[in-house]
């Protein structure tokens, strides 16, 4: 066994399991004498040995033992790949089953292992894929409970190309008893030492995805969520980065959640100074009954080892994410340029006012009219009508498909608004159906923008939604799909389920979503899915898996998509993060910036406008239509390129970032000032990226220059200036929301 596997090697005698790429290692074996698994090493690679009984440390401490006479074997004190609470390891376990008898005591024995080629999908659950046998190999690991019929399955999987790799665990119980599993996570590793700091991304409605760096203290840190949703508040996402890591060096651990429902990034650090890291579904509001002979599997979760800094770990999950996690036809297409008429009109539309948009966006280059919320039921404003996923005629008299060959006759995609979770009561579906709305009988069900939440944990449900949905999209020919979300779950429970399952429901329940997503997917592949939850309340690879795309935040403000597009990018590819253009005085803070600075922000991702653009002067027309054909010509470039953060907008007035193309012939930089500056000193800004040896064109009129020399020189700012003093001082160039961009596009002729 193993003979053919080239990424995991095994030391058959000691049983030890060396996962390696050659860029990444991942290491652990089975203990001798209660063949538990411990954990030996995940870093940088390193060389394969036959044995690595020397990375074992043991020492006698005054603890509990789990051998008599044995003073050495101190689950506490041994660094674990999957550990139970009890039997003498005190921290926060990655497992807990509750049995028969009422205790949660599991001990977990190496049974034996299987080598796949290539990545097993995940039966009902998105997760990274390979396309290719020899682009990936699983490992499962297969532990036997020492006191009961469950048994637990490791998956393992290493990348040839990734240096990441994917976890998952999966509990079936061959006994004859059901037992409840309170805790599963998907994956845990005890690091030797504590010396990190603990990066997250936090939030709220409209301020999604912060940098959050803090120095890791001894004890529990964690972020998490409960919402039913990854939420705003929190992203399924942690890195532990070395005190000394910038963007650009150092080491960094990354952990993502392929999920969308409740999750816990936990990382605990003992009093060795050992760090435990953990990510997985929240304990919180979970439990599940394994009845004999079922089997659970957790979602995946995916770690990653940089070297390079922080953008080192961002470029392996755009990589991987970008195209081994989304899927279809849209993968590798390039996005279309999308109008959508929310911020141009809100509920307030009828089909000549949507025309009018879409023939001003037509004429302008723009590919793809969404049209938003408001057109269903009798909808004109957010307190009816979710559910009754059928045409308002006053609003529209020639239905979704009259208006959708409309806007296909104007040479553009026609794209459509749904939020397919959710009841309003004032719905024929909540008077047919009152108890498939989420609620716990007799109790307080709250409400969440007026509106209600239905059980996707039911399948009769879902199958309802998917009929409705169905109906319109085998009528009308529609090409995207916006999928709204926008509350959480606040009182979790399915009267559908018996009382010893209602831990089940909120996976049940984002098990439901996957489900209708599945069913739409492989009956309209064609359609392109951006998910959406009041913005990025479910910005998560869970969805990524499903919708290629997803609206970033429901702030359009220029300044503040500086800091939700920055952090977004920690782990989330361009291609995915929705960014559009919208009108000034912006709605959510009533900022005025110019259209430069709007555009500019926004063409990092997937491009887009969301403002009545019938009112625009024409002069504005004008620049938009050049805006347009600029992006398209580079969508590629922003699409596949290698994005590089520069300069933080949690760290000053200036952020800056770049994307190159793989070959490093091409290249856009963007750099943003806030606040404008007086009587400034000369700035530079360092590049990355690009080929040393390498000649630039800048833009066309800059001075040509090395690659090597943009590196360690970088762009001088100065270029911009002029040494007229009427000009110097001429009004409109003291302004605030500054912005350049450069594109640069390497000659043939390398440096001789
Ligand atoms: C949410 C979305 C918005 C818009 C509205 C419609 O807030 O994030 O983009 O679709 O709902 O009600």
């Amino acid at each position: 066994m193993g003979k053919n596997f080239k990424l995991i090697k095994i030391n058959e005698n000691t049983l030890e399991f060396h996962l390696t790429n050659e860029k990444v290692s991942y290491l652990f074996r089975v203990m001798e004498n209660n063949r538990q698994l411990e954990h030996l090493y995940f870093g940088s690679a390193i060389r394969h040995r036959h044995s690595f009984a020397y990375l074992t440390e043991r020492e006698v401490r005054p603890s509990n033992n789990m051998f008599e006479g044995d003073h050495t074997s101190s689950l506490e004190h041994i660094k674990q790949e999957y550990p139970v609470l009890g039997t003498t390891d005190f921290r926060y376990p990655a497992v807990r089953i509750r049995y028969s008898k009422g205790d949660r005591i599991s001990e977990f024995q190496f049974d034996t292992y299987r080598l796949y080629q290539g990545k097993p999908a995940l039966e009902g659950l998105p997760a990274v894929y390979s396309e290719d046998e020899r682009e990936a190999e699983t490992l499962e690991i297969v532990l036997k409970d020492a006191w009961s019929d469950v048994s637990l399955h490791l998956f393992y999987t290493i990348f040839r190309d990734y240096d990441a790799i994917a976890r998952s665990t999966k509990l079936i119980n061959n006994g004859e008893y059901a037992v409840y599993i309170e805790n599963a996570m998907s994956l845990s590793i005890d690091f030797p030492d504590s010396g990190f700091d603990f990066i997250h991304l936090n939030g709220a409605w409209a301020r999604e995805n912060h940098l959050e760096r803090n120095r890791l203290l001894t004890g529990i840190q964690s972020v998490g969520s409960v919402r039913g949703a990854s939420s705003h508040v929190h992203n399924p996402f942690m890195a532990l980065a070395r005190p000394e890591t910038t963007e650009h060096s150092g080491e960094v651990y990354g952990f993502s959640f392929i999920y969308s429902g409740n999750f816990l990034a936990q990382v605990e650090v003992d009093t060795y100074q050992v760090t435990r890291a953990m990510i997985g579904i929240h304990p919180l509001e979970f439990s599940w009954k394994l009845e004999p002979g079922k089997s659970f599997q957790t979602p995946e979760a995916i770690a990653v080892y940089s070297g390079h800094g922080l953008n080192g770990m961002s470029q392996i999950f755009h990589e991987l994410y970008r195209n081994r996690l989304v899927r279809g036809e849209w993968r590798n297409k390039e996005r279309p340029v999308l109008i959508n008429n929310w911020e141009a009109t809100y509920f307030d539309f009828n089909e000549e006012k949507i025309l009018e948009i879409a023939r001003n966006a037509a004429d302008l280059g723009i590919e793809l009219f969404v049209l938003d919320d408001g057109w269903f039921g009798h909808r004109d404003d957010d307190t009816s009508s979710l559910g009754d996923w059928f045409v308002n005629r006053n609003k529209l008299p020639n239905g979704i498909k009259g208006l959708a060959e409309k806007i296909h006759a104007l040479g553009l995609k026609f794209g459509l608004w749904f939020e397919p979770e959710m009841i309003s009561k004032d719905t024929k579906l909540f008077t047919k159906h009152p108890d498939w709305m989420i609620h716990v009988p007799g109790k307080r069900v709250s409400h969440g923008r007026n509106q209600f939440v239905l059980d996707f944990s039911r399948s009769e449900v879902v199958d309802h939604i998917f009929e409705l949905m169905d109906a319109i999209l085998s009528e009308a020919r529609i090409d995207y799909i916006k999928w709204d979300m926008n509350r959480y779950i606040s009182e979790p429970y399915s009267v559908a389920l018996p009382s010893d399952q209602q831990g089940e429901f909120f996976h049940r329940y984002i098990l439901g979503v996957y489900t209708l997503y599945e069913r739409l997917i492989q009956k309209y592949p064609h359609i392109l899915f951006e998910s959406c939850a009041g913005g990025g309340g479910r910005f998560d690879p869970g969805m990524l898996y499903y919708a290629p795309q997803a609206w970033a935040s429901d702030d359009t403000d220029a300044v503040e998509r500086l800091k939700i597009q920055y952090g977004t990018s920690l782990v989330y590819p361009l291609s995915s993060i929705g960014s559009h253009v919208s009108a000034v005085p912006n709605h959510q803070v009533g900022r005025i910036t110019s259209l430069q600075m709007r555009t500019n922000v926004a063409y990092f991702g997937t491009f887009g406008y969301e403002l009545d653009i019938t009112t625009l002067e024409a002069e504005e027309k004008e620049q938009i239509r050049r805006d347009i054909a600029f992006f398209k010509e580079h969508r590629k470039l922003i699409q596949e390129g290698r994005f590089i953060r520069l300069l933080s907008p949690f760290e000053g007035n200036e952020t800056a970032w770049m994307v190159v193309s793989e070959d490093r012939t091409e290249a856009i930089v963007a750099h943003f000032e806030v606040l404008a500056k007086p009587n400034r000193p000369y700035e530079r800004l360092r590049l990355q990226g690009l080929s040393e040896g390498k000649k630039y064109q800048i833009n066309e009129d800059k001075p040509l220059r090395y690659g090597d020399d943009l590196i360690q020189i970088g762009l001088l700012f100065g270029e911009n200036f002029t040494d007229r003093a009427d000009e110097y001082w001429a009004k409109e160039k003291r302004k605030d929301f500054n912005t350049r961009l450069y594109y640069l596009k390497a000659l043939d002729e390398e440096r001789e």
